[in-house]
């Protein structure tokens, strides 16, 4: 029930949208093989948010501006405009002086096929923006005019770039929307930018971090800056600042609103430039690889952000098996949703052999088997809230995401354990919910 590539391999998620009674999912992939290389978008449906059904890519290089190799069409998002998809993405070519960016727009009349606008590309980086770090463009409308967040790097700091149209084809740059002082990053990837609850979000996707403490230590990180949006100058200020996920695999997430108003977010359950080196074993023997998280919505509750599964995959559940006391050992084949409430100040659940939480502390800590994880080490977080209360497994073939305390921490990993035979077991804690098996959710 995770979204995968159908083949080839599969990087950030782009162009969510609902558009037309149906919820739109593009991706960046190669489609001919297990690696990153010459990005096309790859192109779902869904009616639910669970159920997937492929449809053809819907944007490979063509032109002089998007056709190179080791470039395409790069990460960005959608808009429905007098009916029509509106996408909107960045164009990676070489013409000899080193790779250059410039945002680019196609445009669709059925949300299946689409035409590249002839006046492409719009626009590339402004002077003293650095042309192979010009990328990423997020596009939202406000009242009757049109705006545009795109990720970019200056002086070798991270920033985000905001500018402006009343007809979705001229564009002006407005301003520096935020910088990095140096401790974010050079370049700031697949910027997202939204009101949620009465706070202004900057979401980012920093590369190249410095670990602070428990934060922050894939390397390439993602960032909710929480803060104001003054619109008349044009500036966002930063309040807090928050990890957007501690797992091991996760990276350049975009959000949409969706047309009951929800603000959802989906990531790419990948990490290839983390400091340890992993690639998943069905890229060589199998010719694909990563996946996305499941959809989570997002909500600004105790001056924090809380993510969680949307209520949609509830329907995937079959009936529960009750989960309780303070020993608990049970097997459960395959895919499953553990949903369970945890009494006490410490405690261990893992599964199977193969992953581990332990809390203690005000931390909780996420380890895999040197199998299971192919090698990767421990990732630790704090836990705001003091301790834990409350605690959501979304436990797939080859991919887990753990929600703590209604999503005030996250998790997102892959892993591979040796057989589907897996078993939940609980020490210490004394915990009371229930484990429910999930139906089939193959994509069509
Ligand atoms: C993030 C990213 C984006 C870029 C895309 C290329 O993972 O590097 O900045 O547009 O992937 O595939």
């Amino acid at each position: 029930y995770h979204f995968m590539p159908q083949s080839g391999w599969m990087n950030d998620p782009n162009g969510l949208i609902f558009f037309n009674g149906q919820y739109h999912v593009f991706y960046q992939t190669n489609p001919y093989n297990g690696f990153w290389d010459c990005m096309h978008w790859g192109h779902a449906v869904s009616k639910d948010l669970v159920h997937w059904e492929y449809l053809p890519l819907a944007l490979a290089p063509s032109e002089e501006y998007d056709d190179y190799q080791k470039g395409g069409c790069f990460s960005g998002s959608a808009i429905e405009h007098e009916g029509k998809l509106y996408v909107f993405y960045t164009a990676t070519a070489n013409h000899g002086n080193g790779s250059e960016q410039s945002q680019c727009l196609a445009i669709s009349e059925d949300g299946i096929n689409f035409e590249k606008y002839d006046g492409n590309p719009l626009f590339d980086a402004p002077e003293g923006i650095q042309p192979d770090s010009f990328r990423d463009p997020k596009v939202w409308k406000h009242e009757n005019k049109y705006y545009m967040v795109v990720g970019a790097s200056r002086n070798n700091r991270g920033l985000a770039l905001i500018y402006e149209s009343a007809d979705l084809y001229h564009w002006n740059f407005l301003n520096v929307l935020a910088e990095s002082r140096g401790e974010w990053g050079f370049m700031w990837e697949c910027p997202d930018f939204y009101p949620l609850d009465g706070k202004q979000v900057l979401m980012i996707s920093p590369q190249e971090m410095e670990a602070e403490g428990l934060e922050f230590h894939n390397g390439n990180n993602t960032a909710f800056l929480i803060g104001n949006y003054d619109k008349e100058k044009l500036k966002f200020t930063r309040e807090k600042v928050q990890s957007v996920d501690y797992g091991l695999d996760f990276y350049a997430p975009q959000t949409f609103q969706d047309g009951k108003g929800r603000r959802i977010i989906i990531g790419w359950m990948g990490m290839p430039d983390a400091d340890e080196e992993y690639v998943n074993p069905t890229a060589e023997t199998e010719g694909w690889q990563h996946c996305l998280t499941v959809p989570r919505e997002v909500t600004y509750k105790n001056a924090m952000l809380y993510q969680y599964p949307v209520e949609e995959l509830n329907g995937l559940r079959k009936a529960g098996v009750s989960v309780s006391g303070s020993d608990v050992e049970l097997p459960v084949n395959g895919p499953f949703d553990l949903d369970i409430k945890v009494k006490g100040e410490q405690g261990k659940i893992s599964l199977g052999e193969n992953l581990f939480l332990d809390y203690q502390d005000g931390n909780i800590s996420l380890a895999l088997s040197e199998k299971a994880g192919a090698g990767r080490k421990v990732r630790k977080a704090h836990i705001p809230s003091g301790k834990v209360e409350a605690l959501r497994i979304l436990a797939d073939t080859t991919a887990v995401e753990i929600y703590v305390n209604g999503g005030e921490v996250v998790f997102s990993t892959r892993y591979y354990p040796e057989t589907d035979e897996q078993t939940v077991k609980v020490e210490t804690a004394e915990v009371d919910g229930e484990v429910y098996k999930l139906k089939n959710c193959v994509m069509e």
